[in-house]
Order: C-alpha cells, then sequence, then structure tokens
C-alpha cells in the first residue's frame, strides 16, 4: 500500500546525518529539532500555532482536554472513520454521537450535524477522510451559530486547503478551534515512529495545549492543569523537517499518481472512483474505490492473489464496534455508512507508484470485470 523504503532512498544522506547528530548531542527529548520543526510547520500552515506531540490519537485527546469538554458533554463525530477519532471521546467519559457521512466524498456534512445538535452538545469533530477536507464553510457557520467547538481531524489531510465562497483559502487543520495530526509512518508526512501535532489560531488556547501536552505544566514542579505525557522525540522532529521541505512534492505525486488511476479505470460499470469535494484540494492519503453490486471482496481477492494489496478503510461502523456500543449514541439510519463499509476498497497510493506498477493494478483489475 506504501513504499516507505523507496521514499527514504531519496532523502537517505539528509536523514541518516540528521538522525545521527541527534543521537551524537544527545537531545533526545525537546532538542531543538521539536521547536524547529514546530515553527517550520508553522509556517506551512500559514502562521497557526503548531503543538508537536506523541501520535495522532493523543492530539485528540489533548484537543478535547484543553476545549475543557466534560464527562456526558456530547461531541459529534462521523460513524465512518478511524476508530482514534472516537475513542478519546470515550476515554474522556464523553457521550460520541455517530453521524452519517456524504456518500461521495466520505466526510461528514452539516445536514447530518445538525440533526444531531441536542442541548448537551459542545463539539464537532470533522474528519478529512482520505486527504480532502469535509465541506467546512457550513460546518464552521452552524457552529458558530450554536456555540460549538470544531476540532478538525486532519490525521489524513496535512497540506489540502480549503476555498470558502469569498475566495479565501486556509489549510485543513486550520480552519476550527483546534485541529489534529497524525505522522504515522504511512501518513503523508510520516516520521519513522509514532508522532503527531495539535494546531491552533488562538494563541492563549496554544498555550493551554503546549501545558496540557507537557502534565500540565507551567514551568518546572508548577501544574496548573492535568494534563499527558506527550511528546514528539527530537529523532522524529528531525525526520520531519526534512519530509516537510517535500510534502507539497509528495502531494504533487500522489495526485498525479490519483489522475492516472481515474483515467486507467473510467468507464467500469460498477466502479466509482474517488469524487472530488469542489471547494477542497485533495492529498490522496488513500485513493479509495467504491465497489457495486456485491463484488468488493471478490475483487480484493482478486488483486491479492495478483500480489496487488487493496484495503478496506472501513470495514465496520464505528457504533458496530463492541467497545462503542454502550457509550455512543448513533443519529439517523446511517445508511451511507453500511453502504461505504461494504463497498469500498482502497488501492496502493503513495509518492513512489511506477506506470508499470498502475498499469499492472488497472490490468488486474479489467481482467476481473472480464472474468
Ligand atoms: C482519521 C485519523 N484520526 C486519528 C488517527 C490517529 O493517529 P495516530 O495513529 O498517530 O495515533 C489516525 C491514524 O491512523 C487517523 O487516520
Amino acid at each position: 500500500m506504501v513504499d516507505l523504503k523507496g521514499q527514504y532512498k531519496h532523502i537517505q544522506n539528509e536523514v541518516d546525518e540528521a538522525v545521527i547528530k541527534v543521537i551524537r548531542e544527545a537531545n533526545f527529548i525537546n532538542g531543538s529539532d521539536v521547536a524547529l520543526f514546530s515553527d517550520e510547520l508553522s509556517a506551512y500552515l500559514d502562521g497557526a500555532h503548531v503543538i508537536p506531540c506523541a501520535n495522532g490519537t493523543d492530539a485528540l485527546q489533548i484537543a478535547m482536554m484543553a476545549l475543557d469538554l466534560r464527562p456526558g458533554d456530547e461531541v459529534i463525530v462521523p460513524a465512518f472513520t478511524y476508530v482514534a477519532t472516537t475513542e478519546v471521546i470515550g476515554l474522556l467519559n464523553l457521550k460520541p454521537v455517530m453521524v452519517d457521512v456524504d456518500p461521495d466524498t466520505f466526510n461528514v456534512t452539516v445536514d447530518q450535524i445538525r440533526k444531531a445538535i441536542t442541548p448537551k452538545t459542545k463539539a464537532i469533530v470533522p474528519v478529512h477522510l482520505f486527504g480532502q477536507c469535509a465541506n467546512m464553510e457550513p460546518i464552521l457557520d452552524l457552529a458558530k451559530e450554536k456555540g460549538l467547538y470544531v476540532i478538525e481531524d486532519t490525521a489524513q489531510a496535512i497540506g489540502a486547503h480549503f476555498t470558502f465562497s469569498d475566495g479565501t483559502t486556509r489549510k485543513a487543520g486550520t480552519m476550527g478551534h483546534i485541529g489534529c495530526t497524525s505522522f504515522f509512518p504511512s501518513k503523508n508526512l510520516g516520521c519513522y515512529g509514532d508522532g503527531g501535532a495539535v494546531y491552533t489560531t488562538d494563541e492563549m488556547l496554544a498555550a493551554k495545549i503546549k501545558m496540557i501536552a507537557n502534565h500540565g505544566q507551567v514551568k518546572k514542579y508548577v501544574h496548573k492543569y492535568i494534563g499527558v505525557n506527550s511528546r514528539l522525540d527530537t529523532i522524529q522532529a528531525a525526520i520531519l523537517r526534512i519530509k516537510l521541505r517535500h510534502l507539497n512534492n509528495y502531494s504533487f505525486a500522489r495526485n498525479t499518481a490519483a489522475e492516472k488511476y481515474d483515467e486507467l479505470l473510467k468507464g467500469i460499470n460498477g466502479l466509482v472512483t474517488p469524487i472530488r469535494q469542489h471547494n477542497s484540494t485533495h492529498v490522496f492519503h488513500q485513493y479509495t474505490l467504491k465497489i457495486a453490486n456485491g463484488k468488493r471482496d471478490a475483487l480484493k481477492q482478486h488483486l491479492e492473489a495478483h500480489g496487488i494489496p487493496a484495503m478496506i478503510y472501513y470495514p465496520v461502523p464505528l457504533h458496530e464496534q463492541e467497545a462503542y456500543k454502550s457509550i455512543g449514541e448513533v443519529v439517523g439510519d446511517l445508511s451511507v455508512t453500511y453502504n461505504l463499509c461494504a463497498s469500498v476498497l482502497s488501492l496502493p497510493m503513495h509518492t513512489e507508484l511506477t506506470d508499470a506498477q498502475q498499469q499492472f493494478i488497472s490490468d488486474t483489475i479489467h481482467s476481473f470485470y472480464k472474468l
């Protein structure tokens, strides 16, 4: 699905040198690369504050702690997403309220969110799934009208941007009150271990987030909040500084590969290639097909029989997971979510895909439909 070794080869000298430098200086925790990476990512995000942390799941937890969400508060999340989004809501004894998503973009919609709002609702977590932004403008308007926090889960969409109706553009993760991202190795900006970050454009909130990520500490042995110990290792920060310089090229390579897949796979009856949200760019964390007529699992097997990995993100709606059955609430019938869980299939998507690989993948898919 990804080719991390191939990607590493292009930056091997720089990465090796940076990692060895950290080891030689023994600056493993909060070394200078952490602050430098935070500043550089902040510049990339047009000035939003960036607080690095240990992983994307922690980023979401820290965000909810910083917004003072309290047990029983309701947080609206899409039912079709990775578990981490809902997990931290459960962990903090908040109530996940799961809503359906758009059948074309797979992202949460303002109409679904509106139906789920109650007097206990405190926050909305739009997830920019697979690499393109949810339709944020109406979501932000609704949140403002109802006085709700917006926490963007942008683990899969670093580098994407959204264009508002007045023509202004904002990067994914910098539109709501807080944005949360992951640097898991296979992410578009991935490190060589675990990593994550919290973003906000609010200076006061940034200061609080920074404290919460570091034991709630104002300074050594002075603890203002109950916090967590969630740090980005210096080695990971040093690697991310190098990879951040290539991020736009990585997004370009993913878009080029996506367009090639679109072209190779067009016209197959019962196979839908990814539909783009008109006001968002797409960074193709995943290239996800919809396979109709109950053929998804057979196509997956056919690809695997030819040595091609294909993954189902996500096979089970979150409210069906044992852990969330008793604590979550569902709004509506979630028919789109059920349908997507039964029909989505993600193809290999990364920065190193070759034309020959894509041609082989496409030929194998075409051969399945001719069987
Ligand atoms: C949508 C989404 N949110 C949150 C996360 C959690 O990130 P991490 O694995 O770094 O904890 C992920 C990672 O897979 C994700 O895809």
